[in-house]
């Protein structure tokens, strides 16, 4: 296999966001290096890929946010389960518990006399309440603020800044209040999280800066705020497995594959390409190989709650025996692999190292597209439990990313059939060259343990 050959002075080191990705030095022109697949399968590989399908069932999956822990989720994990047993595999549901956060089902804000347009979010572990009071101001919500004032039944209107969104609210709760708004300093809608559930929370909603503005000449005026259907709580989330066993007599390695992607999205998201995309792209790549020859296991994997901490993977290797571990030896992870709008397509590695997973793939991608996918450092998704526990992984992503991530607009109209179909093509190949019935040489190497660095583990605090 031919390593990825990178020098000082010749790799191009392209800025990809946060990351930086080294570009592998090309060795050969385009023309010369778009060889031809040679074995009979890898043709039938590439041959039965369909963009379509993995457009389809993203279009499917993608009709509603499916956040972990509810009902959504449980229906996309019915959905992928039926997929895979409609391809000739018994699918397993693994379901784990979590304590996590329900957004509320409906929130709604109004001011007696008020005219005006309200659109109240709630925050990430907003409780539930149906409140009503005088609308006091209550500056920033600092303590020496708030000292003097009588907030005894009322609703506080607070600024955005300088403390933290819980802070405020636990400051104007102590105080009395019965609720709390707290809006922009900045131009826009305002969305965050309380970063944890706590009993002494009062409901309080987020308002845009216009909203806010608008709202101080109605000091002194009754306001009311609904917020229904949100609780803190022990959640069920799920991993679906699908497992292709070695064909033919029991290999020598007894080696395991696992190519994975996260089901579960954020809320308000309807995650087509975070990460409906991965699901529907993990789900064609089984159909495809389900029958060819292949003397490695793969097992294909959806994970649930990656968007509340990466806990479907953690829980699946935690699961793994320490022998499975040390027979795993490759976890593809494809998250993000579709939109129009992102950049090209990119590897990331949580040490920023090439590793088997890699290699495997510029070895396809220079074969296809006559020039090697760049690799660079990533965590921050489903890859990261695998390379903590001593296994090659890489993340397959487009960078930068779409401007549509974590938001309403990350819908199936952003999808781009030729980045599924490219994507696809890599990891089929990249994944048969490795599973294929070959093993007779030495066992590939481990990748040594890494630790994630805590930010790239953790989700923004927004202040
Ligand atoms: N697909 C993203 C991760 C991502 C986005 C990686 C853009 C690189 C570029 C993933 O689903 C996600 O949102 N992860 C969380 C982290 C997780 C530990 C909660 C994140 O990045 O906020
Ligand atoms: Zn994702």
């Amino acid at each position: 296999m031919k390593k990825p050959i990178l020098s000082l002075t010749l790799a191009a080191t392209l800025a990809i966001g946060a990351v930086s990705v080294q570009a592998a030095v090309k060795q050969e022109p385009a023309a010369k290096a778009a060889q031809h697949f040679q074995d009979p399968f890898e043709k039938k590989i590439l041959k039965a890929i369909s963009a379509e399908n993995i457009y389809e069932n993203i279009d499917y999956l993608s009709k509603v946010p499916r956040v972990a822990g509810t009902e959504s989720e449980a229906k996309a994990v019915q959905f992928i389960k039926e997929e895979f047993e409609s391809y000739g595999y018994k699918a397993d549901v693994q379901p784990f518990t979590f304590y996590g956060y329900t957004p509320p089902s409906s929130i709604s804000l109004s001011v007696d006399g008020y005219e005006g347009e309200l659109k109240p979010q709630a925050f990430t572990y907003s409780v539930s309440g149906n409140v009503s009071g005088e609308l006091v101001l209550a500056g920033l919500g600092k303590k020496d603020e708030l000292s003097s004032l009588d907030l005894s039944g009322k609703i506080a209107l607070i600024k955005r800044g300088e403390i933290s969104f819980a802070e405020k609210v636990l400051n104007a709760a102590e105080k009395g209040a019965a609720g709390v708004i707290i809006y922009n300093n900045a131009e826009g809608p305002l969305s965050g999280t309380l970063g944890e559930h706590n009993d002494k929370f009062v409901p309080s909603a987020a308002l845009s800066k216009a909203e806010g503005e608008a709202l101080l000449s109605q000091i002194g005026k009754t306001v009311s705020l609904s917020i229904v259907g949100a609780e803190t709580g022990e959640k069920t989330s799920h991993n679906v497995i699908a497992v292709k066993k070695p064909t033919g007599k029991k290999s020598a390695a007894n080696d395991i594959i696992v190519l994975g992607a996260h089901h579960d999205s954020v809320a308000d998201a309807p995650g087509a390409n975070d990460d409906a995309s991965g699901t529907a792209m993990t789900l064609e790549l089984a159909r495809v190989l389900k029958n060819v020859p292949a003397d490695t296991e793969i097992r294909f994997v959806t994970f649930g709650a990656e968007e509340v901490g990466l806990l479907g993977s953690e829980h699946y290797v935690s699961t793994l025996s320490d022998d499975e571990i040390s027979r795993t030896v490759a976890n593809f992870n494809l998250d993000m692999v579709g939109s129009r709008d992102a950049g090209d397509l990119v590897m990331l590695t949580l040490d920023g190292k090439p590793n088997l997973v890699t290699d495997l793939a510029q070895k396809s991608s220079e074969k296809l597209n006559g020039e090697p996918t760049p690799y660079g450092q990533g965590g921050r998704s489903d890859h990261v439990p695998f390379a903590e526990a001593g296994i090659p992984a890489a993340l397959f992503i487009h960078s930068p990313s779409e401007p549509w991530y974590h938001t309403p607009e990350d819908s199936i109209d952003k999808i781009s059939k030729e980045k599924l179909q490219d994507t696809a093509e890599i990891v089929g190949t990249a994944i048969y060259d490795l599973a294929r019935m070959d093993q007779i040489g030495p066992k590939p190497k481990k990748a040594p343990k890494v630790k994630a660095p805590d930010e790239l583990k953790t989700e923004e605090n927004i202040k």
